[in-house]
């Protein structure tokens, strides 16, 4: 019910924020040492603060919530992959931007989101370099807290249709997977969102431009903001899009499963822009999620 999702927002908020305390002590701690592990190749990393932070908030939660179910990534990475069930689920990535918080960038989160039901339901995304606070509950609408001050309503101004993706700003990621197949169609789909179509390249939009903020948690959280139109990437794991995917949701935003090309997903109808099926959650899949519904060019 809604009494116990506020309390369990409560809850989450103040674990995020102590979560917070850790990345930013691993990061001085980090800039001046060098001992980032290697994951799955050179680009995909992980650091002992990573497993730190997960550790910390897998017994907080254990500890007040001992039904609840846990994914989280590092713990998943390491072989614990449950099931998603109907059950509540916290869906944990403990430090979303690893690359950044390696090299010293203060764009990294905590990205905490609960399922119910297989449906996303709340969302806390922390950014404690910039002390960026969003959350977000099912029904209750999403916030943006900046350090001390008070919870704003998000989008922070009213949402502009978006006419075309000419008049986009797009958030985009490379992603951690490399091998030519992926990254010669994210290319290709960068080049089309960036170039000019009279330039040669068919179907160029020539958008105002594209960003990779490093974490796609963060990159959500700004386009539920109001300030991306629109972030696309292929490859999600649930930890980066869970929380967020709430977040955009209650700020009005559409959230997109599909394996349709980002241009064509704009333009097809038949794509269900409300629909987020268990699949997002429990596999690697495209993820587009839009600011607002947009008029099919
Ligand atoms: C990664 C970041 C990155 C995105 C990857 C994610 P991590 O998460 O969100 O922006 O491109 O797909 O896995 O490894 O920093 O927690």
């Amino acid at each position: 019910g809604h009494a116990e999702l506020r309390s369990i927002l409560t809850f989450t908020v103040n674990l995020a924020r102590t979560a917070g305390t850790l990345i930013l002590e691993g990061s001085q701690a980090i800039q001046s040492a060098s001992d980032v592990n290697q994951k799955k190749n050179s680009v995909d990393l992980v650091t002992e603060y990573d497993v730190a932070v997960e550790n910390l908030v897998m017994n907080e939660i254990r500890k007040a919530y001992p039904t609840f179910k846990f994914i989280g990534e590092e713990s998943y990475s390491s072989g614990t992959r449950p099931e998603l069930t109907d059950e509540p689920t916290f869906c944990v990535d403990p430090i979303d931007g690893t690359t950044n918080f390696v090299h010293g960038v203060p764009l990294a989160c905590i990205s905490l989101g609960l399922i119910y039901q297989k449906r996303p339901v709340l969302g806390v995304i922390y950014n404690p370099f910039l002390q960026h606070l969003y959350t977000g509950v099912e029904g209750q609408g999403s916030f943006l807290t900046c350090g001390t001050g008070s919870p704003m309503k998000l989008p922070l101004a009213n949402p502009k249709p978006l006419p075309s993706l000419s008049k986009a700003l797009i958030a985009v990621e490379w992603g951690a997977d490399r091998g030519v197949p992926i990254i010669t169609a994210k290319s290709n789909s960068f080049l089309r969102l960036a170039s000019d179509p009279n330039d040669g390249v068919p179907g160029g939009r020539m958008c105002h431009s594209i960003r990779s903020l490093g974490s796609g948690a963060l990159n959500i959280a700004t386009v539920a903001q109001g300030s991306f139109d629109m972030f696309w990437e292929i490859g999600c794991w649930p930890w980066d899009v869970c929380a967020g995917i709430v977040i955009a949701q209650e700020a009005g935003g559409v959230v997109t499963g599909s394996h349709a090309a980002l241009a064509s997903a704009v333009a097809d109808p038949s794509v269900d822009p409300f629909k987020v099926t268990p699949e997002i959650l429990t596999g690697r899949k495209y993820l587009i999620i839009r600011k607002i519904p947009d008029t099919p060019q």
